[in-house]
């Protein structure tokens, strides 16, 4: 038997929640699939119902994915957070069910860098304080305590995507700039690499952080590391909320060790927007608090609609996983006149011996084979004769160890 034809893409069905950005959608129209699109996010129930015979669903950070939302969604090929965090998804489930989730973890680096450059700024001028005087009627014009960024060192610690472009744009202010990453990264322009995060602290006028939340990040800058700042330097925290101790910052600051903080992200933050939210931080002297905007602009909205449409779109059209968060990663080149076969399999010994067995039974010849593995699932993908390929595909998906087997051209 053989049918060459694979599953047709104006029957694809994609449901976005949360108001994605009109730049999804026009991804999505472009492959012609089928689009439904919500302001709001569903609760776990309704989702449940919602999603049962949708194909791609995409998400912002209020829809909660559970286990259960998953295992009713039969024909969901893959989810896509258009926002940074996924831990609103069970990804360690959706993993199981061989369902790969994207995000978007690069779409507002630069809105971050150019904050940062803005807050440098206004820590220098304690424009914060300023302003807020002028609000209530108070002129107190002084340049004490008020300097120029130029020239000044920039400690930045996490040299990533963030930390990197914060260093471009921080030398074209005329700052020095010293890293500090935990692996060896190449420096942007003059930027300088410390041996050390003591190094950084003891020479940066500005210390501006940008590491990831992991155990070794977690309350990285304590009272000991606050004392080993210059006095009269100045912390910055867009990163996350656990790097710092607020205590001992907001004591740092009251002392006037610090002369002042810019601070974007907490230990603790609300799940909504309202009122009553409270920090040791408030009433400090130029502190700058916003309630983690760092990546929040208009220009990272359309950016994050982009990116993560054409990853669910790519991962659907050809079974490129690059950038999934659970799930082995494989980006495959095109081989025209060939049938492509993605299995997702329960990753213990012998399943590819079992699959190639099949393919040589049916004298199948294979034109690319390429195995990705985690420690739970294998992700293989075989470009084949069109000839054999629906038999084939049949034959592994009825094995043991398969979780899912699709056909894709
Ligand atoms: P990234 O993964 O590109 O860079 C993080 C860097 O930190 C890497 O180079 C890594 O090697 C380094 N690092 C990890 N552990 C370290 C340690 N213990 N000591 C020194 N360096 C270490 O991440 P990206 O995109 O630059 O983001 C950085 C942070 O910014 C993340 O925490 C992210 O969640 C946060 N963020 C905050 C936003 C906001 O709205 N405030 C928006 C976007 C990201």
């Amino acid at each position: 038997m053989s049918v060459t034809t694979s599953f047709p893409k104006n029957q694809i069905k994609v449901l976005l929640l949360e108001g994605i950005s009109p730049t999804a959608l026009d991804v999505f129209a472009t492959e012609d699939f089928q689009i439904e699109a919500l302001k709001t996010a569903l609760a776990p129930e309704e989702l449940g119902k919602r999603v049962r015979d949708v194909h791609i669903l995409g998400i912002r950070s209020k829809t909660q994915v559970t286990a259960e939302v998953l295992a009713g969604a039969k024909r969901l090929l893959t989810l896509g957070c258009f926002c940074i965090g996924t831990n609103q998804v069970d990804t360690a489930f959706a993993n199981q069910r061989g369902i790969p989730v994207f995000n978007a973890p690069f779409s507002n680096t630069r809105s971050v860098a150019e904050l940062m450059i803005a807050e440098i700024v206004g820590l220098a001028r304690q424009l914060g304080d300023r302003s807020r005087e002028v609000h209530a009627g108070r002129w107190r014009k002084v340049a004490l305590g008020c300097f120029e960024i130029r020239g000044k060192v920039l400690g930045i610690v996490g040299y990533g995507h963030i930390g990197r472009q914060l260093g471009v744009l921080a030398e074209a202010m005329g700052m020095r700039v010293l890293f500090f990453d935990r692996t060896a990264k190449l420096p942007m322009g003059n930027n300088v690499e410390a041996g050390s995060l003591e190094e950084v602290l003891a020479q940066a006028d500005f210390v501006s952080l940008h590491v990831p939340e992991t155990p070794q990040t977690r309350e990285m800058i304590g009272a000991a590391e606050l004392a080993r700042m210059k006095q009269g330097s100045y912390l910055l925290n867009a990163s996350r909320g656990t790097v710092v101790v607020i205590p001992a910052l907001a004591d740092a600051l009251r002392s006037g060790h610090l002369a002042g903080a810019a601070v974007d992200v907490y230990p603790e933050e609300p799940a909504t927007n309202g009122e009553g939210f409270m920090t040791p931080l408030q009433g400090l002297p130029n502190v700058l608090l916003t309630p983690h905007v760092g990546g929040s602009t208009e220009e990272a909205q359309a950016a994050i609609g982009r990116e993560v449409a054409v990853s669910l779109t790519k991962f659907v059209n050809a079974g490129t996983t690059t950038s999934a968060v659970n799930f082995p990663v494989i980006e495959p080149p095109v081989n025209p006149g060939t049938h492509r076969i993605l299995n997702v399999h329960r990753n213990v010994p012998g399943v590819l011996r079992d699959i190639n067995r099949i393919v040589s039974d049916m004298q199948a010849n294979i034109q690319a084979q390429i195995l990705a593995t985690d420690a739970n699932i294998g992700y293989l993908l075989m470009d084949l004769d069109q000839d054999v390929s629906v038999d084939v595909q049949k034959a592994i998906a009825s094995l043991e160890t398969s979780i899912r087997t699709r056909i894709l051209f």
